[in-house]
């Protein structure tokens, strides 16, 4: 059978796209479940670098199925210019199948999502202001706008229209706030069109610019649960994506400081269409130390020389926005907590090489409240998560370059060290562990998975 779920374990950017496209080499079909262009995969190749926000990762073997499924959501303009993208490189795409029930982001979800931020000002959540939670927000309101839509004009024209309407006042604050700004900024006209209507929110234009991603995208649009059942039935294994991290997840991440889908493995059922007993593997994906960007609880962060080396070392800038991330210590309470609501079978570690030069290393194994009381598990009351003071464990830290080690006798005895402190705290095996971007920069603990391409 085998389906395997690849998740994040922390606030996301843990290198899945990599462990994604190590897997992918053995299996049949790689699909994403939840989240959209907020996401970024790096994946280095022979050298050369590749980007995705929405195609999963697996495109670069032509002879997989690569699946944007049901759960996901899709910004068709950002869609076809990866597609366009991967084909200047010579990547053939025609293996991408995308959901019919996919919902589409449009324009307005863009310019809400941001009018959403600049009205929580200090109180934002730092979204990647892709326009995910208005989208979201929009599909459970059955207001949402599917890929299957953009193949009948008239279904689009008239879901585009009563999508519009119960927006128009929040449109209409935001470009007289927007407005506001640019006159204070001393642009007197501020925008190509001045004072007229945002042209991106017209009907007609939306519709008939919407009506020619739908005729570029048909060749691709399919009923992705079929499809992924029957490489499941036939015994072939299918990768299920994550996106983003369990700590963002709507329901159990550090809410509201999360994003609008559920990252967690058990997600990957009702974004793929299949059934729980699909799912045989969970991989979780750790980085050694911990990231985050955007706002929101981040017990372990350091403001200090430590995070300074993770940031640099570590090259931790978003691929979506280019921020900054947060960098801090190996949070051992969150990642149990992932653990645990991912029911992972293996983890994976990546860029330990990260951590080289460190010494001594710390990893979170409790938190504190302000009033004393002692938190082993992750707590559930946001106000305690926020003052929460992380307890540490120190262990030994190693100033050895570990971007040519490929098996684990090659990691220096404090690296075994570290990752056995972290497998047993968290208690799941470690199977992969990364030591640099490279493709080949891997040490694979114990036997390397054999599982079962078409
Ligand atoms: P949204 O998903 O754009 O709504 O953003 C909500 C929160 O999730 C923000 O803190 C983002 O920085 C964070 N986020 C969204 N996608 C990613 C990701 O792929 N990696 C890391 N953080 C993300």
């Amino acid at each position: 059978m085998p389906g395997i779920v690849i998740v994040g374990a922390q606030w996301g950017d843990e290198g899945k796209g990599k462990v994604t496209d190590l897997l992918a080499e053995r299996a049949s079909g790689i699909v994403r479940f939840q989240g959209g262009n907020n996401a970024g995969h790096t994946i280095v190749r022979d050298g050369e670098q590749f980007k995705f926000h929405l195609i999963p990762s697996g495109i670069l073997y032509p002879d997989k199925a690569c699946v944007i499924g049901n759960g996901v959501v899709l910004d068709p303009r950002v869609l076809l210019e990866e597609i366009d993208g991967l084909k200047r490189r010579g990547i053939d795409v025609a293996n991408l199948r995308i959901s019919a029930n996919a919902h589409l982001i449009m324009p307005y979800h863009v310019l809400l999502d941001t009018a959403g931020e600049m009205k929580l000002g200090k109180l934002s959540i730092g979204t990647t202001r892709r326009g995910i939670g208005p989208c979201y927000a929009d599909k459970a309101l059955r207001l949402g706008i599917r890929v299957q839509d953009l193949l009948d004009e008239k279904i689009l024209r008239k879901k585009i229209l009563a999508a519009l309407e119960p927006k128009q006042q929040a449109l209409r604050e935001l470009s007289v706030r927007r407005r506001k700004l640019r006159k204070e900024a001393g642009e007197e006209r501020g925008g190509p069109a001045g004072d007229a209507p945002d042209p991106r929110l017209d009907l007609h234009t939306m519709t008939e610019e919407h009506l020619a991603y739908g005729h570029r995208l048909e060749p691709h649009i399919a009923d992705t649960s079929r499809l992924c059942w029957e490489m499941l039935d036939a015994g072939e294994t299918v990768l299920f994506e994550g996106a983003q991290a369990t700590l963002l997840d709507l329901d159990h991440g550090t809410y509201p400081f999360v994003t609008s889908s559920n990252p967690i493995a058990g997600a990957a059922c009702v974004g793929a269409g299949i059934g729980p007993t699909d799912i045989d593997e969970v991989w979780g994906v750790a980085k050694a130390y911990a990231t985050r960007v955007g706002a929101g609880p981040f017990p372990t962060e350091l403001s200090d020389e430590t995070g300074r080396h993770m940031l640099e070392r570590g090259h931790e800038f978003g691929t979506t926005t280019g921020r900054e991330r947060r960098c801090g210590w190996m949070d051992l309470v969150a990642l149990r907590y992932a653990v645990r609501l991912n029911r992972m079978s293996a983890l994976t570690v990546t860029k330990l090489d990260v951590l080289s030069g460190i010494d001594p290393l710390r990893v979170a194994v409790r938190y504190r409240s302000r009033e004393g009381a002692v938190f082993e598990s992750f707590p559930y009351h946001q106000s305690i998560l926020h003052s929460a003071e992380p307890e540490y464990e120190e262990l030994p830290g190693f100033d050895v370059d570990l971007s040519t080690c490929r098996s684990e006798s090659d990691l220096p005895p404090q690296a075994r060290a570290y990752l056995k402190f972290i497998a047993d705290f968290a208690g799941v095996p470690i199977r992969l562990v990364g030591v640099g971007p490279g493709r080949d920069q891997v040490v694979w603990i114990g036997e390397e998975p054999r599982l079962q391409a078409a």
